[in-house]
């Protein structure tokens, strides 16, 4: 069988309203570290800060032209963290595990001085800690509050 890939689109103003659908469903929320959904202010304020943050990769995950999910990278010298949301409807599709596989190629690719990924995920969060594990992250002894840290060579 051959898979389609996934494609990567920059996450541009335009996409503000989609993103705010997703970030503000409560299956998206429930494992965010900050569970209250934002206003359509402040989630404009956020993209719009987010999108000049020099330190920060804003993706847009396609399949076969549909858009399935958010992909985020915040870069700290060679360090990377990696934060995913999946459009609420496809869940359990095996989208996750796969934008974040294809996601990996992608920063290999574009950023080569990435040597390290890191996602912080709440000890809680199952379908995350899978996708990341399934993907090489190990987990590290380092906790910060309830979450839990996993890291990944690039
Ligand atoms: C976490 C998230 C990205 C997973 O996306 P997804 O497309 O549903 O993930 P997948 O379908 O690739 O895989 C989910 C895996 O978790 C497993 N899983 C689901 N619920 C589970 C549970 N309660 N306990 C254990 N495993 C569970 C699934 O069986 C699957 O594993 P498998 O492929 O071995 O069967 C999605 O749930 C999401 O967007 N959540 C909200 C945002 C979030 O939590 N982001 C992570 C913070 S960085």
């Amino acid at each position: 069988m051959i898979c389609s890939k996934i494609e990567f689109h920059y996450i541009t103003v335009l996409d503000t309203e989609l993103l705010f659908q997703w970030q503000s469903n409560p299956k998206t929320r429930h494992y965010f570290r900050d569970p209250k959904a934002p206003t359509v202010e402040e989630h404009t304020h956020w993209l719009q800060q987010k999108l000049t943050d020099k330190n920060c990769v804003l993706l847009l995950a396609y399949d076969k032209g549909i858009p399935i999910g958010c992909l985020r990278f915040d870069f700290s010298n060679v360090e990377a963290e990696i934060s995913i949301y999946v459009a609420p409807d496809l869940y359990g599709q095996g989208y996750g595990s796969r934008i974040i596989s294809e996601g990996i190629e992608w920063i290999q690719m574009h950023h080569q001085q990435i040597t390290t990924l890191k996602a912080i995920v709440l000890e809680e969060n199952k379908p995350s800690i899978n996708i990341f594990t399934k993907n090489e992250f190990i987990q590290s002894e380092t906790k910060i509050n309830n979450c839990l840290v996993l890291i990944r060579q690039c």
